[in-house]
């Protein structure tokens, strides 16, 4: 029996989003190792999250394939050194090898050590891992004693990880990695409500996202409803934002978007992606 605890379970429900991509009429990425991380409970929670508000499952497809942009892009304009940060079941670290990119993945032990079984079943070798939480531990020492070059050109995915965090400690660790990591590019998704404050708009969104809460099993304490607060509290600038809903056009899959009732396209404001970019001589 393994040992994983409820954020820890969140990935599992990730990846069985994942595993249903090759049945959708347009796929908008690739991962044929997701169903590896895929169980019962996470699928009824995948299943779960449909219920309770239909297009979850489909912002979580939207968010892969932007990781995957981010990640690309990121490279080409130069990147060396990709970190997965909370990185739970993402493929990437195989997916783009051979791209010049190192990769580094920083999660719970427990799921970390359960990804390596896995690969090592299937002759995969898991990439230089950093079994830490993250919150509290020395996270660019870390993945220095990994062979990590802080001072080279590096990015940073954030994936699925904002909502589940003490926001007390949010911005201390982002000035850590900003202190340590003077070329870096991170980008993560989140919630555009104070989570604290439950401040919703109207009833309906803070329905849908308590029950998104529910069907992931885990509480969001965590959303920015600004994000001046990267640049006035740590040494970032905005580089991009967006909601991910806006990506749906690009995706091929905007009349399906805008087919949606109001209400939904409504709530999909709250869900959004941010890639922030260390300031330079911040
Ligand atoms: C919802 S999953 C997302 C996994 C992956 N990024 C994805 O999108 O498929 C959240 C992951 O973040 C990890 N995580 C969250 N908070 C963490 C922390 N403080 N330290 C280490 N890992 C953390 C969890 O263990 C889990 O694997």
């Amino acid at each position: 029996m393994i040992d994983i605890n409820e954020i820890g379970a969140t990935a599992f429900v990730i990846a069985s989003i994942r595993a249903l991509e090759p049945e959708k009429p347009r796929p908008l990425f690739n991962d044929p190792y997701a169903p590896w991380f895929s169980n019962d409970r996470a699928r009824t929670a995948a299943r779960q999250l449909e219920a309770v508000f239909p297009p979850s499952t489909t912002m979580v497809r939207f968010r892969t394939r932007f990781f995957n942009r981010f990640v690309e892009r990121g490279i080409v304009d130069g990147a060396r050194q990709v970190v997965l940060l909370g990185g739970g079941f993402d493929m990437r670290a195989h997916f783009y090898r051979g791209t010049g990119a190192t990769f580094y993945e920083v999660d719970q032990k427990a799921v970390l050590e359960f990804k390596r079984h896995i690969l090592s079943d299937n002759g995969i070798e898991q990439p230089p891992s950093l079994f830490a939480n993250y919150l509290e531990e020395d996270v660019p020492g870390g993945l220095v004693d990994l062979g990590f070059d802080p001072a080279a050109p590096t990015l940073v995915v954030w994936e699925g990880n904002t909502m589940y965090l003490p926001p007390a400690s949010i911005m201390p660790f982002l000035n850590r990695l900003g202190d340590a990591m003077p070329s870096l590019r991170i980008a993560f998704d989140y919630f555009s409500v104070d989570l604290q404050r439950r401040e919703f708009d109207n009833e309906e969104d803070r329905r849908r996202l308590e029950g998104v809460e529910r069907a992931m099993n885990a509480s969001f304490p965590t959303g920015f409803p600004d994000l001046t607060v990267f640049e006035k509290q740590a040494p970032f600038e905005v580089a991009e934002s967006g909601t991910f809903a806006e990506l749906a056009e690009e995706y091929g899959l905007g009349e399906m978007v805008a087919e949606y009732p109001e209400d939904w396209r409504e709530t999909l404001k709250l869900y959004r992606y941010c890639v922030l970019e260390r300031r330079a001589g911040a």
